[in-house]
C-alpha cells in the first residue's frame, strides 16, 4: 500500500480535518506492515489560491506541520513535507494541464463553491487546483488516499486523468488511487448551522473547534452550538431531519467509540442543556493531549523545518521514476 494524502496549511487544523482525515492517516500509518509507505504533506501550493501574507504563509506551514506532529504523524515512519520544497508537483502538474479537460474542471463542485458568483474574477489556480491534486496523488502511485468526503470529487477526477494519460499515450504509467473516506465522520458539520461543513474558510469562529482551543473556548463553543427544542431520541433514527443535533451525536460518537443508538438510548427523553456538557468534556478531554503537544512542537522551528526538509528529501526521491516516466511518454527531453 502508497497512502498518500494531504491538507491545506491555511488556518488552524479543526475537528472537520482531524475526525474527517488526520486521524484516519495515523490510524493508517499505525497499521503500515512491511513494505507499505506513507506520504502526507502541506499543500502550501494549492494554498496560494487563498489571499494570505508572506510571513503568514510561512508560519503556517510550520503550524500545520506542529499540528500533523501532535495528532500523531510520525516523521520517521511517514514521509512528512510540504510541496513546495518537492518541485516535482508543480512540474507533473503541467504535464497533466495536457491531459486534464476543460469541461471536467468546470464540474466540480470546489470551484463553483469557492469562485462564487465571481467566476471571471477567480484565479486560474483556483480553476487549475485539481490538476495539481491529481499531480500530489499520481506522482507517488499512491494506491490509497484518506480524504474526507468532500475531496471524492477531486479522487475521482484523479483516476479520470490517470486514465486518459495512460491511453492517450499508450503507457501503464499511473495507478488508479482509492479515496478511503470514514463512514462516520466524512462531514463534520458547522456548529452553526448544520447543512454547512465546519470549515478554516468560515468567517466565524464559533463554527468550529479548532484543535488549539483551550478547554473553556470548547466548552464555551459546545455550549453555544445550535440545536433544536426537542429532546435528544430513543434511537438514531429520529435524529433524521435534525441536521444539528445529528452533527452533535455524531460527533461524541465518533470520539467516544460508542454507536449513535448507545448515545440515543442514555439520553433518551432529555434535552441537549444535559447533552452538550457531556460533548464539551468529552471534546476537552481527547484534545487536550493533541493540544499540549502542538504547544511544546510549536516552540522550535528550526527543528519543524528539519523534519519538512529531511521529508522532502525523501519524497523527491519517490517521486523521481514516475516524473521522468510522464515526460519519456510525452517525448520531452529533460
Ligand atoms: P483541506 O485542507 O480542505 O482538508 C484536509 C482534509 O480534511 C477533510 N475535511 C473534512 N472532513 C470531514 N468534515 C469536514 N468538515 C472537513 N473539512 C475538511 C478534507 O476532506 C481533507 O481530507 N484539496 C485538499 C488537500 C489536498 C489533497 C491532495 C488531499 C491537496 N492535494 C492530494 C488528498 C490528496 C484540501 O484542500 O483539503
Amino acid at each position: 500500500m502508497r497512502i498518500l494524502s494531504g491538507i491545506q496549511p491555511t488556518g488552524n487544523l479543526h475537528l472537520g480535518n482531524y475526525l474527517g482525515a488526520i486521524r484516519n492517516w495515523v490510524a493508517m500509518q499505525d497499521a503500515m506492515k512491511d513494505g507499505d509507505e506513507c506520504f502526507f504533506f502541506l499543500a502550501d501550493m494549492h494554498a496560494i489560491t487563498v489571499h494570505e501574507t508572506r510571513e503568514q504563509r510561512i508560519a503556517n506551514v510550520r503550524d500545520m506541520a506542529a499540528a500533523l506532529v501532535a495528532c500523531g504523524i510520525d516523521p520517521k515512519r511517514s514521509v512528512l513535507f510540504n510541496q513546495a520544497r518537492v518541485p516535482a508537483h508543480a512540474e507533473l502538474c503541467w504535464l497533466l494541464n495536457g491531459t486534464a479537460r476543460i469541461g471536467w474542471l468546470n464540474r466540480m463542485t470546489q470551484f463553483k463553491d469557492k469562485a462564487g458568483k465571481n467566476r471571471e474574477g477567480a484565479s486560474v489556480g483556483l480553476f487549475a487546483y485539481p490538476v495539481l491534486q491529481a499531480a500530489d496523488v499520481l506522482l507517488y502511485q499512491a494506491t490509497h488516499v484518506p480524504v474526507g468526503e468532500d475531496q471524492k470529487q477531486h479522487l475521482e477526477l484523479t483516476r479520470d486523468v490517470a486514465i486518459k494519460f495512460n491511453q492517450d499515450m499508450g503507457v501503464e504509467l499511473f495507478t488508479l488511487p482509492d479515496p478511503i473516506i470514514p463512514k462516520e465522520s466524512a462531514r463534520i458539520m458547522s456548529l452553526r448551522d448544520g447543512t454547512a461543513k465546519m470549515s478554516k474558510s468560515d468567517p466565524s469562529d464559533m463554527s468550529r473547534i479548532n484543535l488549539t482551543d483551550d478547554d473553556e473556548t470548547i466548552m464555551q463553543k459546545v455550549r453555544k452550538a445550535k440545536t433544536d427544542p426537542e429532546p435528544l431520541p430513543e434511537t438514531a433514527a429520529g435524529l433524521e431531519g435534525r441536521a444539528e443535533a445529528k452533527n452533535l451525536v455524531g460527533i461524541y460518537s465518533v470520539l467516544s467509540g460508542e454507536s449513535t443508538d448507545a448515545i440515543c438510548a442514555r439520553f433518551a427523553g432529555q434535552g441537549f442543556g444535559a447533552f452538550k456538557p457531556a460533548l464539551g468534556e468529552l471534546l476537552v478531554e481527547s484534545l487536550r493531549p493533541i493540544r499540549e503537544r502542538y504547544q511544546a512542537l510549536r516552540g522550535d522551528d528550526a527543528a519543524l523545518d528539519a523534519i519538512l526538509v529531511d521529508g522532502a528529501r525523501r519524497a523527491a526521491v519517490a517521486a523521481e521514476p514516475t516524473l521522468r516516466g510522464a515526460y519519456d511518454a510525452l517525448g520531452l527531453m529533460r
